[in-house]
């Protein structure tokens, strides 16, 4: 009888060990899945997790920062509709139009308080266009 129970025993442990082995694995391949910049804090569409990785892959979040937060560049976040000031002392506000400029021609209109210059870059239309949505959904 006791040795029955523990060749049960064994068995459900059998099972159960396996069980958390196949979801720990799960778990690797569904994260790998993702992308390197995968983040369950942030809530994106599929345009603008895609504009995310536009950002990382061009090099854009190295001045803007992976969360869009900033750092030698102005931040992203909250950036969509705002009123930025310009270096020659106008105002614009932060619309799809000025978005796109500021990505595809950087020196066009300069946002005060930075000394250094945005490098061009090569992105493609769709690739801005994707980038455009991720920064309009950095709240
Ligand atoms: C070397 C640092 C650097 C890199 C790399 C960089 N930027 Fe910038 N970016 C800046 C700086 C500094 C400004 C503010 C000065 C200006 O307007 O040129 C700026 C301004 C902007 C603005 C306007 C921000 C505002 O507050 O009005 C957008 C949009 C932008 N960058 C997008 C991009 C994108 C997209 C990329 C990648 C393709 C990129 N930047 C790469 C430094 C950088």
């Amino acid at each position: 009888m006791a040795r029955e129970l523990s060749a049960r025993l064994e068995r459900l442990l059998d099972v159960t060990t396996r069980v958390s082995l196949v979801s720990s694995v799960l778990a690797v391949v569904l994260a790998a899945g993702c992308g390197g910049v995968s983040d369950p804090d942030l809530v994106l569409s599929p345009l603008g997790q895609q504009g995310r990785e536009v950002a990382a892959d061009a090099g854009c979040t190295a001045c803007h920062g992976d969360r869009g937060q900033g750092s030698v560049g102005p931040a992203w976040a909250g950036l969509s509709g705002a009123t930025v000031e310009l270096d020659d002392g106008t105002t614009v506000v932060a619309d799809d139009a000025y978005l796109h400029r500021s990505i595809t021609d950087p020196a066009a209109e300069k946002v005060t308080g930075y000394t250094i210059a945005m490098p061009d870059n090569a992105l493609s239309a769709d690739e801005i266009d994707a980038v455009i949505a991720y920064i309009q959904e950095l709240e």
